[in-house]
This record gives structure tokens, sequence and C-alpha cells, in this order.
């Protein structure tokens, strides 16, 4: 098999709006993220993936381009991108772009032109249609609340809008759309940019027929029939052939509603189209039928093994997984399938950043995961800032599928806003990220869990994810050898093997809190620990709560 620099690599996704103010208004920066980047040096990773830092009226933070060539003013200029491109480089760290190109902005000049008349050059970027009976096109629902299409009086027709009503989805079946698009994309990379991450690409085919989905649509059964459509695989080769092959970069798409199948075309080996798709499948098992990400319900630990196990045996030799738990998009990982309490939020941290990243594949890691940062003890709805939480609490409250008191707990358990609080630098006021009050509030537990503290503590979580990334830095096992499930039903241990030619290790992890008999595999009676988040165990030991153990033969 070809070897990759990004199969190596480990990735640190950087939400700007919360990593670091600069300039005392309260948003972070670029200047920001420029001054910390010694920090990321010492961590370890190798690359950046930065959201999006394009010009946007923030509807969706940034997810709403307006211009994809200038840079937001409020996280500085494109002096300023080149400044931080041009340091992270001369620290040897890459970056990778956000790519949002499923939609725009409604202030994108794109959609303003389009949607001026019918007949106007750039109405066919978009998607528009006439009424149906009267009505929307499709029963098609948008992912933040309501439907996926709104009608424009001016000229009489709807619009397609996958997510908010200001993010008109493009129409890539249209030849001037790709060729605006890759002409975008040269234009960073011949900056020297290192790759992209490709915002929810898996969506950009639609079945421009618009076929109902079931009765009761919603966003995210709409995002299904939208996803992984006919012609997305052709795009992304043409993509590839026109921009990506002419760069030494790293791809991954965000495939929203990707099969393994699909998996295997969008991030195949043979780099006809991306690097590496990252897929939902794992972080959805705890969701509910009716409400999807929004309910209290708990993990089951047998249906993530089997899902993950799936994923890297299912690509093995065809295809890149790439391993996340958290994101801008998730709730912070510790509160969720770990425990962030004050006796076990750092084992549990530890656990579960043993348990990724001994998998195969490019590990991520978000802002903060680092540290073991935890949801934000949130008292009230007026506190959520985010439009998918605040728009999908009031249709679930509307529709009465859930009382106030269940919606606000479910938004408390999964709103994205619990990865978006700031990035806890040191325990001064505001924990370090700015001068001013910050446009969404800092974790009150800042004065215990935060950089400067975990920096000059070796036992930290920060200490302990340096570990694991350097041990992939020196291991072939690590990044090549292939993965075998051990114990599929055990509802506590997370337990499975890598092996490449003669070298095996046995990554053993509690996700519980309690203490469990393990019986050690005879093969590995010999091992050696690689790695542990307790230290002082051996052969025959029962495996302590939430305790994570790696032995290598
Ligand atoms: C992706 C992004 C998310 C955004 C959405 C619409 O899922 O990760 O933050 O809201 O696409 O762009």
């Amino acid at each position: 098999m070809e070897k990759h620099w990004w199969q190596r690599s480990v990735v640190y996704q950087i939400y700007p709006r919360s990593f670091q103010d600069s300039d005392g208004d309260g948003v972070g920066d670029l200047p920001g993220i420029t001054r910390r980047l010694p920090y990321l040096k010492e961590l370890g990773i190798d690359v950046i993936w930065l959201s999006p830092i394009y010009q946007s009226p923030n509807d969706d933070n940034g997810y709403d381009i307006s211009d994809y060539r200038k840079i937001q003013p409020q996280f500085g200029t494109m002096e300023d991108f080149d400044r931080c491109l041009e340091e992270a480089h001369r620290l040897g760290l890459k970056i990778v772009m956000d790519l949002v190109v499923n939609h725009t902005s409604d202030e994108h000049a794109w959609f303003v032109e389009a949607r001026k008349s019918r007949d106007n050059p750039y109405r066919d970027f978009y998607i528009w249609r006439d009424p149906k009976d009267g009505r929307e096109p499709s029963n098609w629902g948008s992912c933040f609340g309501g439907s996926a299409w709104l009608y424009d009086d001016r000229t009489g027709q709807y619009f397609l809008h996958l997510f908010s009503k200001k993010q008109p989805d493009l129409n890539w079946d249209n030849p001037k759309v790709r060729d605006e698009v890759f002409d975008m994309m040269h234009f960073w990379l011949k900056k020297g940019i290192d790759g992209f991450r490709m915002d929810v690409i898996s969506l950009i085919s639609k079945d421009q027929t618009f076929p109902d989905g079931p009765a009761e649509s919603t966003g995210y059964t709409s995002f299904n029939i939208a996803a992984n459509g006919k012609h997305v695989h052709e795009y992304l080769e043409e993509m590839n052939r026109r921009v990506l092959s002419n760069y030494d970069i790293m791809t991954v798409g965000e495939c929203s509603g990707v099969t393994l199948e699909e998996a295997k075309k969008y991030a195949n080996l043979e780099g006809t189209e991306l690097d590496m798709a990252f897929q939902f499948e794992h972080m959805s098992i705890d969701d509910d039928p009716v409400t999807g990400k929004f309910t209290e319900k708990k993990l089951f630990l047998p249906d993530l093994k089997e899902v993950l196990s799936r994923w890297e045996t299912g690509l093995e030799g065809i295809a890149w997984n790439s391993l996340f738990w958290d994101n801008h998009d998730q709730p912070r990982i510790v509160s969720r399938w770990g425990n962030d309490s004050e006796e076990y939020r750092a084992l549990s941290a530890k656990m579960l950043a043993t348990c990724l990243h001994m998998m195969k594949g490019t590990p991520y890691i978000y802002q903060g995961e680092e540290l073991g940062m935890t949801n934000y003890p949130w008292a009230s709805v007026s506190e959520f800032n985010d439009i998918d939480s605040t728009n999908n609490y009031k249709e679930l409250v509307e529709k009465k599928i859930m009382t106030e008191e269940e919606a606000f707990r479910a938004l408390r358990r999964r709103s994205r806003d619990n990865a978006r609080t700031p990035v806890q630098w040191d325990d001064s006021k505001n924990a370090g990220f700015s001068e001013a009050d910050p446009w969404l509030p800092v974790n009150p537990n800042y004065k215990e869990i935060n950089a400067k503290a975990e920096l000059s503590d070796p036992d930290s979580v920060f200490h302990y994810y340096q570990k694991l990334i350097a041990l992939r830095k020196e291991s072939d096992l690590i990044v090549y050898g292939t993965y075998e499930l051990l114990l599929p039903e055990d509802p506590d241990l997370y337990v499975y093997t890598r092996t490449l030619g003669e070298e095996k290790l046995l990554c053993i992890s509690n996700f519980s809190d309690h203490l469990r008999d393990f019986d050690l595999p005879d093969s590995f009676r010999e091992g050696k620990v690689l790695i542990g988040n307790y230290g002082g165990w051996k052969a025959g030991d029962p495996i302590r709560p939430y305790e994570a153990l790696v032995l290598k033969i």
C-alpha cells in the first residue's frame, strides 16, 4: 500500500471564534491563533483544520459564506492569515481550510444576483422551483428546523436550503458553479494551504426531481435523501482531476449520511476522490428515532463497538478512516461518554483518547479536548446561541414532541454550543481567552481546567495526549496495523488488537465507573505496557474504573 504523510498525522481542529481573542472584542481571531501555534507544536500535532474564517454574516457562525476570497473582519485581515500560515509552516505545522460549497450565504454576490430575476445569469447557480399545488415543491425539511424551501416573492419561486434560510444550496449540476468553486480552491492552494475539510460534501448532488420524504419529514430525513446523490462521485473525481491532484495536500470530506460502501468510494486509496471521509454513524448511536440528537439517551457500548469495528475492518486496505469524538457540532465527549465528575474527568478523558488514538485512521482532536474540557452548565434556554439549538428547541416544543423541560435537558446534553465555549487557557479573567466578555460564556470550571495548569502537571490530560501523539509518530503498528475487536458483547470494556507482521498491541478501555475482571489473552501475558492512564497494573489485575491500557508484544 502506498504510504501518505496524512496517515501518520494527527489533526487539531480550531474553531476560530472560540480559540483566542487578540484585539479585545470577545471573539477569537487569526492573530490569536498565530500566538498559540507554539502550544500546538508542543502538543505534537501535525495539521490544523481551521473552521471557516471567510467573510460571513454569521447566521451559522461562518458556515454561511458571503465571499470565499475575503477574511471575516472580526477574525482579521488577509495579511493576518498569511502571517498565520507562514508561522505555522515555519513551525512545521500544516493548515487545512474549511471548504463550504454545498451552499453559500444569501448575501453572497451570486445569490444577490440570482434572486433578481428568473433570467439572471446567476439564477442557475442555485436551485429554484415553482410552487407545487400552491405549496413547497417537496416536503423536505431543513436541518435547522422548518421547511427546506423558502418562497421568494420577487420571482415567485422557491429556493432550496438544506440548512438555514440564509444558506441557499448551490446547484452543482451547473458546470459554471463547479468552475467557480474549483477556481476559488486554486486561489487558496496557491497561497500554500495544505488541504481542505469539505463541509457536507456528500450532499452536493441532489436528486432534482425532489421526491417527497416520509410524511413526518425532518431536516435529517431529507438530508438522507440528498446524501450520496447520483453525481457526487463524478463531481469529486472532476475536482480531484482539475484541482486536488495538482498539489501535495490532505482532504477530508464531511460525509453526512455516508454508508460504508459509499465511503469506499469517497476515500478510496487509489486517490481518485478524497483522502478521508468523516462518517457519523458512531456519533448518532445514542440518538432518538424521533427527536434525533435532542435526547438524553445514554450510550450502550456494544453499539459503539459494532459501528466503529465495522468501519475499521470494512475500509481495511480499501480506504482510510478518520477518527474523532469531538468537533464544533458535537457536545464534549468527556461529558457525553466519559464521566465529568471531579473524580473521573481526567481519567475518562484519557481513556477515551486512548481508545480512539490506538485505532487505525487519522485522529482528529477538537480544541480543548486535549484538556478534557467539559459541557457547559447551561442554566436557561436563553443562554444558547447556536441556530441549530434555538430553532430545534422551538420546533420540538411547538410541535409538542417534548415539553420545555425535556427539550432544555436534551439541549444541555447535546447542543453544539457545548463545544463552542471559549478555550480555557489559564485561571485569569475569562480564562485568558479575551479581555472583553466573550461571545459565549466561559465554563466556570476554568479555574481548575485550563492549559496553563495542565502544562505544569506531568499527569494532565494534555501530557497524556502528547504521549499518544508521539507514540503514533514512531509506530508503524499504530498507523498501519490491522484491527480486530474482542468481546463484542461486553457492556463495559472496549477491547481490540492491532497487528502488523510479528507485532501486536492490545488496547483495553473501561467505559464504566466500576472495577472489571478481565481475562488477559495468553499471548499478551508477557506484553509490556505502552501507555495507560493509571500506572501500576500487572497481568491478572482487574481493570479499574475508566482505566485504559495498551499492551504490546
Ligand atoms: C456542517 C458543519 C456545521 C454547519 C453545517 C452547515 O455540518 O460542520 O457546523 O452548521 O455543515 O454548513
